[in-house]
């Protein structure tokens, strides 16, 4: 299953809306062919497996997802692990999909030996977003990104952040924005540093993301990056419903979407509705804390970095205390060295179909 979960992660940034899946076949505990969904409209992980494989009658298919009953651009992998003659399906979390859900009952219908919730937790956390659009579909996933000094600080006393991190955290960013639908940042983060908020790494996304940037007062320069290049990369400016025609008629003719929410919760709506599912927010600290004091945040990107400001801009805005009975323990998903920085990745909760 672990080798299933790391191929699935070769199709970060291709398979949205679909999830991530990876699929190893085995036989008398030999591992007989591999597979993973590459791309939206691209062949099933189980299909591609299958099709890598000579003779598949009697094996085990292990997969982070089970298996699909949906007929739709590819045909239903259920149908085909029967067809095959596979005797054993061993799979991490159910699938929520409404026209996909099923697939183990339907395997156990057809004679097939079916075990669920191997790595489940793994499994859960590596479709987070696709899981989340089914259990929750009033607001995206939000992913929350920040890179810090040892004191928590995301910038030093003047402001600048140019960089915390090293190339090796940079890098891994880059790899990181492929995998959602929108990058967001709070506004004054792109008045100090005028980001491009693109995808500039070893993955490119099949659909780029949308740059997003919230802004209660919609006082967005017209000679900004984002706004500069928003007719080529689509760009929203979420503002205050009673600043939301203003900020249009300051943004008229520069291709930027302006949408009116008040308060964390309809920001989330409303990109929802315009069609985000999984959003990274990248900051600064005000919008980090406001999300996150909203219960809004889903899993936090954490990159620490050696070294230590003393004073700055705080990770996490000025936010009002809170007791430590009153607060939560996330979970840890990973842990792990980008060179000389440490990134750790928490969920505040998993969600696990079915369970
Ligand atoms: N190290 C890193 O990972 C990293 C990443 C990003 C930024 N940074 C640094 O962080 C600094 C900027 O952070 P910041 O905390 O000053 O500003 P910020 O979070 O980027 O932006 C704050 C702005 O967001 C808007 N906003 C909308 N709703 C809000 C709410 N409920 N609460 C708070 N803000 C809301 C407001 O815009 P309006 O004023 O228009 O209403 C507010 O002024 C910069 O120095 C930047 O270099 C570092």
């Amino acid at each position: 299953m672990a080798r299933a979960i790391k191929l699935a992660r070769r199709g970060w940034g291709q398979v949205a809306p679909n999830p991530l899946v990876g699929t190893v076949l085995l036989k008398d505990g030999q591992v007989i062919a591999e597979g993973y969904h590459a791309g939206f409209g691209k062949p099933h992980a189980e299909l591609a497996a299958l099709a890598a494989c000579g003779a598949p009658e009697g094996a085990t298919c292990v997969v982070n997802l089970e298996p699909c009953t949906h007929a739709g651009k590819t045909p239903p992998c259920t149908d085909a692990l029967v067809s095959a003659g596979v005797k054993r399906v061993v799979f991490g979390v159910r699938d929520p999909h409404p026209d996909a859900r099923g697939g183990a009952d339907r395997l156990r219908q057809s004679g097939v030996e079916v075990e669920e919730g191997l790595l489940r937790e793994e499994a859960a956390a590596l479709n987070a977003p696709f899981l989340w659009a089914h259990a929750r579909p009033e607001r995206p996933f939000i992913a929350l990104k920040v890179a810090t000094s040892l004191d928590g600080l995301l910038a030093d006393q003047g402001g600048q952040s140019k960089w915390i991190s090293g190339t090796e955290a940079r890098e891994f960013v880059h790899w990181l924005r492929a995998g959602f639908d929108a990058i967001a940042v709070g506004r004054r983060t792109v008045e100090v540093d005028d980001p491009l908020l693109t995808v500039r790494g070893p993955v490119e996304p099949r659909v780029p993301p949308s740059r997003v940037v919230i802004s209660r007062s919609g006082m967005l320069r017209r000679n900004r990056q984002v706004v500069r290049t928003a007719k080529e990369i689509p760009t929203i400016v979420v503002t205050s419903s009673h600043m939301r025609d203003q900020t249009e008629a300051d943004l008229a003719k520069t291709g930027v979407t302006v949408l009116g929410a008040d308060g964390m919760e309809e920001v989330a709506a409303a990109l929802r509705q315009a069609g985000v599912q999984s959003v990274l927010v990248e900051g600064g600290g005000s919008l980090a804390g406001a999300l996150l004091e909203a219960h809004l945040v889903d899993r936090i990107y954490w990159i620490q970095a050696p070294l230590w400001l003393g004073v700055g801009v705080p990770a996490f805005g000025d936010r009002e205390g809170m007791p430590l009975e009153n607060t939560i323990r996330w979970a840890v998903t990973e842990r792990r060295g980008l060179g000389q920085d440490t990134l750790l990745v928490v969920d505040r909760e998993l969600c696990l179909p079915g369970s």
